[in-house]
């Protein structure tokens, strides 16, 4: 039987044997570190073959899991043997074994990925030899749950989907213009007025359209409390996104003091817009109490404080932003933001994070501990590597989940750059400009889903999938990657995402019931 492995695994070498039938009676055992993984595979394979998987032995037990740190294995890296006597996953570490563990369900047939049995399916894992490791380690998915609310249930679905393509970060765009989605206790209006709008643009057409429909939700800390830990289960690590100075309207709707304007509306509208913090003292002291609660739900070292698009225009009339330019000695409003990013800087590395930032944060000098987000292109990770940052490459081109998939005129409201699974597949992760040193600072990389034009989670879906399955290789897989050998094991792991009941886009194109005729989108 041939084996379709996503991401492509570095070394699989075809066995002799006739491998292991999974039956009622077979037992899975783990070692300290492999527990999660155990307990994962339970309930995965138990509720899709209906058998108990009953925990057993080293002795009595078909499937086993280890952590062995001296096992000549790379970091995230495992081993899987399947012969005759069983299944054993030897992990380097706990993520190892659990990526072993996701192999190893991948190489039964895709009703493994339902939640009941069929009842006829024969359950073999094929003998073989695997060695695997991923090629970075920041292997990441940023979710825009400002834009459009996407409610807990879509969240934890959308990690499982992470950790079945082996990615480990799920980073987590809490505020926008249009909406303030985590509960914060010491600022109970940023959900109670700022996660609500009265309607949403739809599409971009000229004159704009609105739908004329409230929309909104958050996430509360139990919820945070929750996800965090689903995604821990999964090795998936949770970054959460308070984004800041600009993007910022939910939040100066709750708290009008926060603005340079007095009251204004949740946004309604997408796009960049004027409205941004002030820079004062009680503006400073409102964020670093948001984020100590953020960093008491986030285990995650790396917190993100957005720095995006934030335009300079009220700071230029604003008495108090020129006072502090002043005070402060700095040039002009782009040295103000830096400034502004410095204090959160120095709050985060005071309590043992890191912060990360989207590359404006460039602009007007780069706070000491920052980690750069490079979406504007390649140049802003190339900047920061160079001054010795470290840096996570998303450029717009290559990993944006919201551009549209083919120049079909029935693609539902096709925004930016033309964005197929090919090309996410054949872009390189690390810039060609740089040099080994340089490229040493690139933790990896990460698909971005702004969700202005993504309302409802089947949508979510048809514009994630299948581009996210490429983009899952390109950042594990190590060597060449030719879309021709890839297409045909991706068709395959589309039953996979079938059993599951994942509605990605047809690698053909879209359905009838995917367009949204009549709704405009813009074009890069
Ligand atoms: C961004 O797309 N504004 C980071």
């Amino acid at each position: 039987m041939p084996v379709t492995l996503i991401p492509r695994p570095q070394e699989l070498t075809e066995g002799d044997g006739e491998g292991l039938t999974l039956t009622p009676r077979t037992r899975i055992s783990a070692t300290p570190g492999a527990e999660d993984s155990l307990a994962w595979l339970r309930r995965e394979l138990g509720a899709a073959t209906g058998f108990p998987f009953a925990p057993g032995t080293e002795n009595d037990a078909r499937i086993r899991l280890s952590v062995d740190p001296h096992a000549g294995l790379h970091p995230e890296g495992y081993r899987l043997i399947v012969d005759d006597a069983g299944a054993l996953v030897v992990g380097h570490d706990p993520a190892g074994v659990f990526y072993g563990a996701q192999t190893l369900r991948q190489l039964l047939p895709a009703d493994a990925y339902r939640q009941a049995p069929l009842g006829d399916t024969a359950w073999v894992l094929p003998a073989l030899t695997i060695t695997d490791a991923p090629r970075f380690r920041w292997r990441g998915a940023m979710l825009d749950i400002a834009r459009h609310f996407q409610p807990k249930r879509e969240i934890l679905r959308f990690i499982d989907l992470l950790a079945l393509h082996k990615l480990n970060v799920l980073h987590l765009h809490l505020s926008d213009d249009q909406g303030w989605r985590v509960e914060i206790r010491r600022y109970p209006e940023l959900t109670r007025k700022g996660a609500w709008r009265t309607e949403s643009q739809v599409g971009f057409s000229s004159p704009l359209v609105f739908d004329g429909r409230p929309h909104g939700g958050f996430l509360t800390q139990d919820d945070i409390r929750e996800i965090v830990a689903h995604a821990s289960a999964r090795h998936i690590t949770v970054v959460p996104e308070i984004d800041v100075p600009g993007h910022s309207q939910a939040a100066i709707h709750a708290y009008p003091e926060l603005g340079e304007v007095g009251k204004i509306p949740v946004g309604t509208r997408w796009g960049i817009f004027d409205e941004v913090l002030g820079v004062t003292d009680n503006v400073l002291e409102f964020y670093k109490n948001v984020f100590d609660e953020i960093i008491e739900l986030f285990p995650s070292t790396y917190v993100h404080v957005g720095g995006d698009e934030c335009t300079k225009t009220q700071w230029k009339n604003s008495a108090s932003a020129q006072k502090r330019i002043e005070e402060e000695g700095l040039a002009d409003e782009n040295e103000l933001q830096s400034w502004f990013i410095r204090q959160l800087d120095a709050h985060l590395t005071a309590r043992g994070r890191r912060l990360v930032g989207w590359d404006e944060i460039l602009e007007g000098g780069l706070a000491s501990g920052a980690t750069v987000m490079s979406w504007r292109g390649e140049e802003g990770g190339i900047a920061a590597a160079r001054a010795g940052h470290d840096v996570i490459m998303a450029p717009t081109a290559t990993s944006y989940l919201d551009y549209k998939q083919s120049e079909d005129p029935d693609e539902p409201i096709p925004v930016g750059t033309l964005l197929r699974t090919k090309d996410v597949y054949t872009s390189e992760t690390v810039p060609e400009k740089m040099t080994e040193k340089e490229a040493a600072h690139v933790l990896g990389a990460q698909v971005n889903v702004w969700t202005e034009h993504i309302d409802t989670p089947r949508r979510l879906d048809y514009m994630v999938f299948p581009r996210l399955t490429a983009f899952a290789e390109k950042v594990w897989s190590s060597g060449p990657r030719d879309y021709a050998e890839f297409e045909p094991r991706l068709r395959e792991h589309l039953h996979r995402l079938d059993a599951i009941g994942v509605e990605y886009r047809p690698l053909d194109g879209p359905l009838p019931w995917h367009t949204r005729p009549g709704v405009q989108g813009w074009s890069r």
